[in-house]
């Protein structure tokens, strides 16, 4: 029993079925005198159209009622609550309407993304989420007691990707990925849904093609079979109207120009800001200055090779720029992804690494990737919640996940 109004003689009941959805049924108030909320009950009655009853326009009048549990009556959540209080009782909050469609849009992005890979014949596998050594950074890896080593949280799955291409070719995973992030924001989650793919044989060309079908497919099908969830979260579909068109693209110099000629101020760690300049990586205040007025996501390629992770590979004809890119979501939405081509080249690999400062030994069989048989690859990660946070246009990427991990929240 979702929400119960009463009425001189009439009780308003609106039940939700186990499939989310809600019907309103009327009974004479006597029937559910001690009725409470979220109470599981079975009821019968007679179906009828009424153009007056809230989301189907059908109605159901009730002439029997069966309950199986009495819910108790200090259920915690009520018409209006904190922010707080919600997550305080996600287990329960989750039964709300809008997590309901939230939770739905997520089930089917999920299938479509599935679907896109399969159609197109890439093989979908599991890496392992413990692991030793870091792929975006030590900063925010997850320490682990690992019997009597130390161990880590996965961050990215694309190493374990990497080793696959070469006996399956193009492959991919959708995984937890972990990060130890101290920021808090409404982008960052300490545990996010990670979708990865990687193939061998491709160019960076390929991989900025093979990102845009896949954003477009899924957000094509997902608005298409979520029509009713959208309705109610009050999308306005007509904002992927344009998702037709070739995704803008522009090259990390010409950022940094643009940027510059709107005389945009980075802010340094220390409060002070001053203009921004070549070699800068970009935040998501620069990203949202680039993309605010776009309605289709934007690619940056060519990042410095110093902003980004050690196994990112050189443009061979331009040193100190690396063959990688960034998808940002428009309307300032910030990064979707990050992704490129991948060092294979064992010296090279192998001297990053030290560079980077991170312990060889873990990356031994990583290396070994790049002595027996090497080919040139590339691939990309995508974070669900983010891609979700532009679809669904909440800002708060806390709503677009079931069960928030945050610096402050492990629990419910
Ligand atoms: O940009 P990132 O760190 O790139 C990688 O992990 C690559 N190894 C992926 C690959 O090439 N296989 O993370 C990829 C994406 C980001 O673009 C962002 O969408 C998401 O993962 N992401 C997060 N989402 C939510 N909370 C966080 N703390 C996130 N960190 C990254
Ligand atoms: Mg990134």
């Amino acid at each position: 029993m979702y929400r119960l109004r009463k009425q001189k003689g009439n009780a308003f009941v609106l039940l939700r079925d186990d499939r989310g959805s809600i019907i309103q049924c009327v009974f004479p108030s006597s029937k559910v005198d001690n009725l409470t909320r979220e109470s599981s009950v079975q009821i019968s009655g007679i179906v009828k159209q009424d153009a007056r009853a809230p989301e189907w326009g059908i109605e159901i009048t009730g002439t029997d009622l069966k309950i199986f549990q009495f819910s108790e009556k200090d259920y915690p959540l009520g018409e209006y609550q904190s922010a707080e209080l919600l997550l305080d009782n996600r287990h329960l909050a989750l039964r709300t309407r809008k997590m309901i469609e939230i939770a739905k849009i997520r089930s089917s992005l999920f299938k479509f993304l599935r679907q896109w890979f399969s159609l197109n014949e890439w093989m979908e596998i599991t890496p392992p989420l413990i692991v030793k050594g870091s792929v975006e950074g030590g900063s925010t890896l997850f320490k682990l007691n690992y019997f009597d080593d130390v161990a880590f949280l996965s961050q990215s799955a694309q190493l374990y990707l990497e080793a696959m291409i070469f006996s399956l070719g193009p492959v991919w995973s959708l995984t937890s990925s972990f990060r130890a992030e101290r920021s808090r924001t409404v982008r960052h989650l300490a545990e996010f849904s990670h979708l990865e793919c990687e193939s061998p044989w491709v160019s960076l060309k390929d991989l900025l093609q093979i990102q845009e079908d896949i954003v477009r497919y899924t957000i094509d099908k997902t608005v298409n079979e979520r029509k009713e969830s959208l309705k109610f979260l009050k999308i306005d579909t007509s904002r992927f109207r344009d998702l037709s068109e070739p995704f803008h693209k522009i090259t990390y110099d010409q950022a940094i120009e643009k940027l510059k000629s709107l005389d945009f101020k980075m802010t340094e760690l220390e409060g002070r800001s001053r203009t921004i300049q070549w070699g800068d990586d970009l935040s998501i205040d620069s990203e949202r200055e680039l993309t605010r007025k776009m309605m289709t996501p934007l690619f940056i390629t060519g990042y410095p090779t110093k902003v980004k992770p050690f196994y990112v590979k050189e443009d061979p004809d331009r040193s100190a720029i690396s063959l990688t890119f960034d998808l940002l979501g428009p309307q300032g939405y910030g990064e979707l992804s990050s992704g490129g081509m991948r060092e294979d080249n064992l010296a090279t690999l192998s001297k990053r690494i030290r560079q980077a400062g991170l312990n060889p030994v873990d990356y031994e069989w990583y290396l070994d990737l790049r002595k027996y048989g090497s080919v040139e690859h590339g691939g990309f990660g995508m974070g669900i919640e983010r891609l979700l946070r532009w679809f669904i246009g909440i800002d708060d990427i806390k709503d677009l996940v079931l069960f928030p991990r945050t610096m402050s929240r492990v629990s419910p």
